[in-house]
């Protein structure tokens, strides 16, 4: 169901002020072929409202050719700013940039972000936008997990389904992502609500399973054989099961990238305004399936790179596969069992 302009104007006047903007600042709002209207025009409005100084930019959109489905975060080759001085130098300048286009992780958005430049994601549609608003109890339950996992040695994930996955910790450092930026630098994406790290590189170890309900992204389906991973030294060298498994086998496949198997992030869903059914009720082309991202209680996993935190890794794959029903443990000490966030376990 439809939002108004005004319900739009309101969610985004309450994010800019999360993201204290302040009158004569300069927003840059950066745009594509897949921007969405409402989003666009409401944005322009609040900024100018909170006394922004307001520039546009709009970039073509790049790798439509090469990925195999629409979903903005399936493919993550070069970005338009690649080698794009002008569109760089405009961000730079810029004290926060509104990604309404899908800019992903690339050396040049690091860069800009080293120059105080915050930078806030904003694509699912405007429905999803005003149902997740964030809250300053969403950014203190989610710092709060980002610190627990600070100070572990180890991730260990369990499940009736069969999943025994060991993380060795300490290598990267732990990301919280609570849907805005508060602080020079920062970026985050509305909506989203959980806690994330990246396993020691090349140690991850164990088998997960994807049981039956969990969750396929970009494939944006809920999975209905269980697909069993074997992971050893940090890659999934074996993906066994039924049609699923061998769909998810040969998508990852056309990649034709050894890399695409390494264990990516890991975390939980910390957000209880998201849900596990909304997924079914959209057409894959509305939605990148946030709100199984971040539910509260997930095992959020995924394959793929691990540049965004500092490591080494690039390749234009990435699946992230969010499973209900786990019990999630940091150094032994459960901080969700069963699906469910323990609390004070963070
Ligand atoms: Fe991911």
């Amino acid at each position: 169901m439809p939002v108004s302009d005004f319900q739009m104007v309101d969610a985004w006047t309450r994010v800019l002020k999360l993201s204290r903007l302040e009158a004569g600042q300069t927003v840059t709002i950066l745009t594509s072929a897949n921007t969405h209207p409402q989003t666009l025009s409401t944005a322009l409005i609040a900024t100018q409202a909170l006394g922004a100084i307001v520039n546009r930019l709009d970039l073509p959109p790049v790798n439509g050719e090469k990925a195999l489905s629409r979903d903005p975060l399936a493919y993550l080759g070069t970005t338009p700013l690649t080698g794009n001085r002008a569109a760089i130098a405009a961000l730079k300048e810029s004290d926060l940039v509104l990604d309404l286009m899908t800019l992903l992780f690339s050396p040049e958005q690091l860069d800009i972000l080293k120059g105080g430049t915050k930078i806030l994601l904003a694509v699912e549609p405007p429905e999803v936008l005003t149902r997740l608003v964030p809250t300053p109890e969403d950014r203190e339950r989610v710092l709060a997990a980002q610190a627990r996992i600070g100070r572990a040695r180890e991730m260990h994930i369990v499940s009736a389904a069969g999943t025994d996955f060991h993380c060795p910790l300490g290598e990267f450092h732990p990301i919280a992502e609570y849907g805005f930026v508060d602080e020079p630098g920062r970026w985050d994406h509305w909506p989203s609500g959980f806690a994330l790290t990246f396993p020691n590189d090349g140690q991850a170890y164990g088998r997960i399973v994807i049981d039956r309900g969990d969750i396929l992204l970009p494939q944006k389906s809920y999975v209905n054989d269980p697909i069993e991973l074997t992971v050893e030294n940090g890659f999934a060298t074996r993906i066994e099961g039924g049609v699923d498994a061998q769909l998810l086998s040969e998508y990852m496949a056309t990649f034709r990238d050894d890399q695409a198997y390494a264990i990516s992030h890991i975390g939980w869903g910390l957000q209880p305004r998201a849900h596990w059914s909304t997924l079914g009720l959209y057409d894959r082309e509305q939605t990148i399936g946030m709100d199984a991202r971040a539910f509260e209680g997930n095992f959020l996993f995924s394959l793929g790179p691990n540049n965004e935190a500092g490591g080494s890794r690039t390749t234009t794959c990435h699946i992230d596969i969010p499973l209900r029903h786990c019990d999630v443990y940091l150094d032994g000490e459960a901080v969700v069992r069963n699906g469910c966030v323990v609390n004070g376990g963070h």
